[in-house]
């Protein structure tokens, strides 16, 4: 029988996967740590990379902590693992987002349809204008089982709901501008030097769209800290809700995982996505946001997708930064790369 231990490079592979998910500000406010039998990974919440004013309930940060889940299991499965995750279990101690059991083996190392591997990699966000093609019915349908999976509900909305819904994003994107401190700790996040291992550098921003049908976020404040071009943007743009029927924190890890299991999945197929969170951070037009024809539930997240060129590669901390031990020692982290890392051994 095959030995169920993960390696040390194989947790060190498990965290680099985790750790390219998506997050609010690229603030990547999450670290790994091998479980103390070896054969499993914990996915923790880091607080410390918080970003309190436009986040105060850690929301966000637990949805982003939600995509680096599913990447580590779309990674043990390349690894042979069929994980089987705990969300939010009691332990004591620092308590862990997610606990992945990678102890057992699968035969089916894409048990999510086609490969999502490559695509950990390619996602990006793309804020960049998109062609007017439509999203074919059939991946849109592929999109909405992939989150309704993951126990999230994904809704490609119609017209008149899609121009609601950017109107109302419209609307906290200006109410935001309008907040000093808010616009204060989004500029913190923005990155000019090239050497950076978090924040959003300058070349992964885009455009502002030149007829305002599409209000990307302007990160570098109102008005702009720098001069910003503005670009016709895709007349019709495609947007998706995502939501859950409750609103509590293993809600927002699930919604992380269905957001990162549909873009990864549309990345495979070309489709580009970016966020558009802006209406989700005020509690009255997150309310707005509902669809009254979908009834009761919670929008956690609003993306935009279509077809155009990829985003701008965006940094990542090194998974000797990412990865602790399973003692929790800061003194023994895992080190990163092919070199001769000892720390992310178990205990
Ligand atoms: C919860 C959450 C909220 C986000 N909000 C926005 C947003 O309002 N506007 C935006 O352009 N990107 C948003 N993003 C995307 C992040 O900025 C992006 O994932 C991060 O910078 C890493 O870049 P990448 O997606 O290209 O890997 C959000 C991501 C998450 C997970």
């Amino acid at each position: 029988m095959a030995n169920a231990s993960l390696s040390p490079a194989d947790v060190r592979y498990l965290a680099a996967a985790g750790g390219a998910a998506p997050s609010l500000h690229n603030s990547q406010p999450w670290y790994f740590r091998p479980t103390s039998d070896g054969r499993g990974i914990a996915v923790y919440a880091d607080r410390t990379r918080a970003v309190p004013l436009t986040d105060p309930d850690g929301r966000a940060l637990h949805i982003s902590v939600g995509a680096a889940v599913f990447n580590v299991r779309v990674a043990a499965g390349r690894l042979g693992r069929d994980p089987r995750v705990t969300l939010l279990p009691h332990e004591s101690g620092p308590a862990p987002a997610a606990v992945l059991d990678l102890g057992r083996f699968t035969h089916d190392p894409h048990p999510y349809g086609p490969d999502l591997h490559p695509a950990i990699g390619d996602r990006h966000s793309s804020r960049l204008p998109f062609t007017d093609r439509d999203v074919p019915e059939r991946l849109v349908g592929e999109l909405v089982t992939a989150a309704e999976a993951e126990g999230v509900v994904l809704d490609v909305l119609e017209e008149t709901d899609a121009r609601r819904v950017l109107n109302l994003t419209a609307e906290a994107e200006r109410r935001t501008a309008a907040d000093l401190a808010r616009q204060a700790e989004t500029r913190t996040w923005l990155r000019v030097e090239e050497l950076t291992t978090d924040g959003i550098p300058y070349a992964a921003l885009g455009p502002q769209d030149h007829d305002a049908r599409v209000p990307v976020r302007a990160f570098t404040g109102h008005p702009p800290a720098f001069p910003t071009s503005t670009r016709h943007f895709e007349a019709l743009p495609r947007v998706a809700t995502l939501t859950t029927r409750f609103d509590r924190p293993e809600d927002w890890l699930r919604t992380g995982q269905a957001m990162e299991r549909a873009w990864l999945l549309a990345t495979v197929h070309g489709l580009r996505m970016s966020v558009l969170h802006q209406a989700v951070e005020w509690p009255d037009t997150r309310a707005t946001l509902r669809n009254p024809r979908t009834g009761p539930g919670h929008v956690q997240m609003v993306l935009r997708m279509g077809y155009g060129p990829p985003g701008a590669p965006t940094p990542r901390r090194p998974v000797a930064e990412t990865l602790r031990s399973a003692a929790g020692d800061a003194g023994t982290k895992a080190r990163n790369g092919t070199g001769t890392g000892t720390g992310a051994g178990r205990a």
